[in-house]
């Protein structure tokens, strides 16, 4: 028997205020396309930005359905939007913001297993890492360098041959 352990890396910065001046455009991104999610049953609100190596951005938000489990994160509509313009495009990096219709979300709201495994996807088959960024609608901002440290154990499609 061995016993292992797994440690994970992330940064904090306390604010927008502590981004570069790229990052912070970007997570303003975010925050702006957040605010136009359709989420009228869960009255959370999800926006997510994509850069890719080409430069290019492209935005996302949560698009919810009567038929609860037919709605959509932010994060899955961002990146399945910006491989569906630029099939090639790397991704390089995510920006994740969330608010709430019912109380300040003043924590950073990590993006769920779906679209964690989706992230992880397009992390293996472009072969560099992706950064994540997330943040609540106030306080800190974490940053991740790579899907790794946000889903160990991640199944790949190199467990299918
Ligand atoms: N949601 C996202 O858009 N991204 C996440 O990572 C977590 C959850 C959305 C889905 C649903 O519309 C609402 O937030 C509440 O779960």
């Amino acid at each position: 028997m061995h016993n292992h352990e797994i440690s994970i890396k992330f940064t904090i910065f306390e604010s927008l205020e502590e981004l570069s001046d790229n990052d912070k455009e970007l997570l303003q991104k975010a925050i702006d396309v957040r605010d136009h999610a359709y989420a009228p049953y869960s009255d959370f609100k999800v926006g997510a930005s994509v850069l890719l190596d080409t430069g290019e951005i492209f935005l996302g938000n949560n698009q919810e359905n009567a038929a609860y489990p037919s709605g959509i994160c932010a994060e899955r509509v961002a990146i399945w939007s910006a491989m569906a313009s630029v099939p090639h495009g790397k991704i390089k990096k995510i920006f994740i913001s969330a608010c709430s219709g019912k109380t300040v979300v003043d924590r950073p709201v990590a993006p769920c297993g779906a679209c964690r495994q989706a992230i992880a996807e397009y992390e293996t088959k472009q072969l560099s890492s992706i950064e994540i960024f997330f943040t609540g609608e106030t306080g800190k901002i974490v940053k991740a360098n790579s899907i790794k440290d946000l889903l160990p154990f991640m199944f790949d499609n190199s467990m299918l041959l």
